[in-house]
């Protein structure tokens, strides 16, 4: 497994007393595949990409990346979030670059330069790299965002709702940028959100969060392949699948104490 929960439970220490936020919580996503993780407001899901990132440490139970013990931040993580925060004062292409200045310094101004332009064409923003930040619209900015999160190569891509402030054809349009991602580089994901149709059109396995303290409350196996289509989305047995998840958010916000 590439990515493992153990048993994990966290709480946060409030003025008020401890907040509990994850309850023994344990779920695994294999090498290369795509977990989507849903879940009613608060109940812990950013939680869970700070520990896998390791911006934070689980009080109880271990957070695993390739067998080792996540303890801190490493470089083969690549994250992406909803508002996306690109420098100003820094091109598309050199924003896009700027984890390689972090993490490969070693390598030449010119590699860096060819990769990023890689991905950037693959988002269909070549033509844009000398844009500033903004001067792109938001779905635009969001693609930028996606490219430096994975300019590194990284093994692991943590997305938190990084669709969720886009209007529904943007989002769409999205979707499909993050797909052909999937299918030319390779990461195993974990991607948080709150539109269940994003969940089933993105990932192989989606989980249902319950209510904090959250644990793992439902697993759906989602068996559209590889070559996944928007209309995939309209059929019989995806309209029940988006039936079972929505019940299930339903149970799982009202066990939310
Ligand atoms: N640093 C912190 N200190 C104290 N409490 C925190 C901290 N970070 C998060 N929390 C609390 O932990 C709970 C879970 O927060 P988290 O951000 O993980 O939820 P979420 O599932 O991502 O919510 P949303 O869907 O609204 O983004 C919330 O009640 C939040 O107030
Ligand atoms: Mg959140």
């Amino acid at each position: 497994m590439h990515i493992e929960l153990r048993n994990v439970s966290h709480e946060f220490t409030l003025e008020a007393g401890s907040l509990p936020v994850l309850k023994d919580l344990s779920f695994s996503v294999p090498k290369g595949r795509f977990t989507a993780i849903v879940g009613p407001s608060g109940c812990g899901k950013s939680t869970i990409t700070r520990l896998v990132s390791g911006l934070l440490k689980s009080k109880k139970g271990e957070v695993l990346i390739s067998k080792e013990v996540v303890k801190s931040p490493r470089s083969t993580v690549g994250m992406a979030f909803q508002n996306p925060v690109l420098l100003e004062w820094r091109n598309i292409l050199d924003n896009v670059i700027l984890p390689l200045e972090i993490v490969s310094k070693n390598i030449s101004r010119e590699t860096k330069i060819k990769r990023a332009r890689e991905l950037l064409k693959l988002v269909g923003l070549a033509e844009f790299e000398k844009s500033k930040p903004s001067e792109l619209s938001g779905g635009m900015r969001q693609r930028a965002s996606l490219c430096r999160s994975l300019v590194h190569k990284p093994e692991v891509l943590i997305l938190d709702e990084p669709f969720g402030a886009l209007d529904a054809f943007t989002r769409e349009d999205l979707w499909q940028t993050m797909l052909t991602l999937k299918k030319q580089e390779s990461f195993t994901c974990i991607l948080i959100t709150h539109d269940l149709r994003e969940a089933i059109f993105l990932a192989d396995e989606v989980l249902v969060l319950s209510g904090r303290p959250a644990s793992l409350q439902f697993q759906l196996d989602v068996k559209l392949g590889d070559d996944r289509k928007l209309d995939d989305l309209y059929t019989n047995e995806t309209t029940k699948s988006l039936a079972i998840l929505r019940k299930q958010i339903e149970i799982a916000q009202k066990s939310m104490i």
